[in-house]
């Protein structure tokens, strides 16, 4: 595996998941021999600043979504006052940030999700990309990691390629390792860290899940007011709200504010029967909250 361009002595990079990967989860990544990224999709600038300050001097990155940027692209500017090692930008066109990036010093990161999307990060010029499969937590597009990763490495010749998308453990890395990876991007498994920014509950429920009970589904989306493309769905665990909406959206656009206040009520409580918790299909897999770094080893071992 060559991610030399990263400098970093293990392959991994833990994904920006909002509202997970703060300051503390990143900095224990890198100081793991990974790299962390800040979950800076759903952030303001002091959410960055304060999270760049709990990282302390440890390597970090930050990882926007960039329709999302494309409305406060003054974040961009804020993060990288702080010098970020990397930048990674997933779900939109990333050309207008990509020069910005590498003047900065830092190394631009192109989370993809199908050919077109790779075709569209390609034309930016990253130092790596990241193959999304569908299997992942969180928001993403519909192909399996399986058959995406060696498509994509076919078409970013000499670039790295990581593989993200249901990687918990030493297996997972050996087969994405297999199909062609220069490393892996992990996220649901780091939700289950010690150090990551999740709910206590939340972390509970993530270790009983199984992975038959994810969904891909807009329905937190719509009662959350994020208006999300609209072929782009996030994996979660099933619960009661996405029971009793999916498949009925625009049922749920016609009742919004009635469901969005007790969707905010519910999400204040952290009870998530009816809140969000995001996570890829590999929980079957994830059996313990653990210090970052244990995840980092058990994973490259
Ligand atoms: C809780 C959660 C939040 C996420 N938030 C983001 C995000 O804000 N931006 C982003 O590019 N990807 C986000 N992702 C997707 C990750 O970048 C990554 O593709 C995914 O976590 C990899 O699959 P895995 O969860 O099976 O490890 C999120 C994933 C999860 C589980």
């Amino acid at each position: 595996m060559s991610l030399r361009i990263l400098n970093i002595p293990k392959p991994l990079l833990l994904a920006p998941m909002g509202f997970v990967s703060g300051g503390a989860l990143a900095a224990a990544v890198s100081a793991a021999g990974g790299l962390g990224l800040l979950g800076a999709g759903y952030g303001d600038a002091a959410w960055i600043r304060e999270q760049f300050r709990l990282a302390g001097p440890a390597r970090a990155g930050i990882g926007f979504i960039t329709w999302s940027l494309a409305r406060q692209p003054q974040l961009l500017d804020v993060a990288l006052e702080h010098k970020p090692a990397a930048v990674m930008l997933s779900f939109g066109d990333p050309r207008p940030y990509a020069e910005k990036i590498r003047r900065s010093g830092a190394k631009l990161v192109l989370q993809v999700q199908d050919v077109e999307t790779t075709r569209e990060a390609l034309a930016a010029k990253p130092d790596v990309l990241v193959a999304q499969g569908t299997e992942a937590g969180g928001h993403g597009g519909q192909r399996s990691l399986f058959a995406l990763l060696p498509a994509v490495k076919a078409l970013a010749g000499k670039i790295p390629v990581l593989a993200a998308g249901g990687i918990v453990d030493a297996a997972g890395f050996e087969a994405a390792r297999a199909l062609g990876a220069d490393g892996v991007l992990v996220g649901t498994r780091f939700i289950a860290a010690d150090e990551a920014l999740a709910a206590p509950q939340a972390k509970q429920r993530l270790v009983q899940a199984q992975g038959d009970a994810t969904l891909r589904t807009t329905v937190f989306d719509i009662v959350r007011g994020y208006d999300w493309p609209a072929h782009i769905t996030g994996r979660a665990l099933r619960n009661r709200f996405s029971d009793s909406w999916h498949g009925k959206e625009d049922l749920l656009k016609n009742r919004l504010s009635e469901e969005r206040s007790r969707y905010q009520i519910a999400a204040e409580k952290r009870d998530y029967d009816t809140a969000v918790l995001f996570a890829g299909e590999a929980v079957d897999r994830i059996d313990s909250v653990l210090p970052a770094r244990a995840i980092v080893e058990r994973i490259c071992r």
